[in-house]
């Protein structure tokens, strides 16, 4: 897989990259374009060059089907802090997607297995995600699959960790009893069946899940390492995310970025 450091806003790159893909694929109604689609602080810039592509004719949402990773359990589609209302305000009413070509999982549906296992049958139905994005949570969750989580595990209704439940505290007012304990969120399983994967992290609270993915063991107690067994996989972080990767390593970006600063410097793992 790819580690990919940028000097610059992760939103804008993301973006254009995610222009060209679906470019260069040409979607129609026959053949869409598939996305799966992440929600967080990290990726609310994406969405704003997204809205800025579409609204300057760069980009066309009308052949394009979207999955999102996860929803809290519970919450309502009009709460402020679901992620359905989170991808109505940063995406959806801003762009061309028709209604019928966005999925969330349903947090209030009566029951939450069958919601879950119909989540899966949608995916294999649209015939499988060709992209997908994500955000890293502070322990190394990705989507909502806390460390624990199975590589080979599929969409189902998970527990939040404590951790998590405070990272997220912010969106809730600060209030850590306001965040759901429980949350629905597609498998680590159902990630990697994806042609590709392109996820962001920023920040210094993302660097130690950055350095566990550069340098240790690929391991379920840190879900980001599953990116490592995907043959097409991208992790893209800011410079403060790397600040954890050992100094031979960050003397080698800043090398590659002070030979081209709009360009992110590339690692191997
Ligand atoms: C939540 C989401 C994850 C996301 C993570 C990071 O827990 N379920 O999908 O990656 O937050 O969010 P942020 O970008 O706000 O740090």
């Amino acid at each position: 897989m790819r580690l990919l450091v940028l000097q610059q806003d992760l939103g804008s790159w993301t973006a254009q990259q995610i222009c060209k893909k679906i470019r260069t694929f040409s979607p129609t109604a026959q053949k869409p374009f598939v996305l799966g689609l992440p929600t967080g602080g990290t990726v609310e810039g994406m969405y704003a060059q997204l809205r800025t592509l579409y609204q300057q004719g760069e980009l066309d949402f009308s052949h394009i089907i979207t999955f999102n990773m996860d929803e809290y359990a519970g919450l309502s589609p009009q709460d402020p802090q679901s992620y359905h209302y989170y991808m109505q305000h940063h995406l959806f009413e801003g762009i061309n997607l028709p209604e019928n070509q966005h999925h969330i999982l349903n947090g209030q549906a009566p029951d939450l297995h069958a919601e879950c296992k119909a989540y899966e049958k949608a995916i294999l139905a649209s015939g499988g995600i060709h992209l997908f994005l994500g955000g890293v949570g502070r322990n190394g969750h990705i989507a909502f699959n806390e460390p624990g989580s199975s590589f080979s595990s599929r969409t189902r209704l998970v527990k939040l960790e404590e951790n998590t439940r405070q990272a997220n505290a912010r969106f809730f007012d600060g209030d850590v009893s306001r965040v759901p304990t429980h949350a629905l969120s597609v498998g680590i399983g159902t990630v990697l069946d994806a042609n590709e994967i392109l996820f962001l992290a920023s920040g210094e609270a993302k660097a130690q899940a950055v350095a566990r993915l550069a340098l240790g063991e690929i391991t379920p107690s840190w879900p980001i390492t599953a990116l490592k067994t995907h043959p097409n996989a991208t992790l893209l972080v800011d410079v403060k995310a790397a600040l954890a990767l050992p100094q031979a390593m960050q003397e080698n970006i800043r090398k590659e970025l002070a030979k081209s600063p709009t360009q992110p410097a590339q690692i191997l793992l």
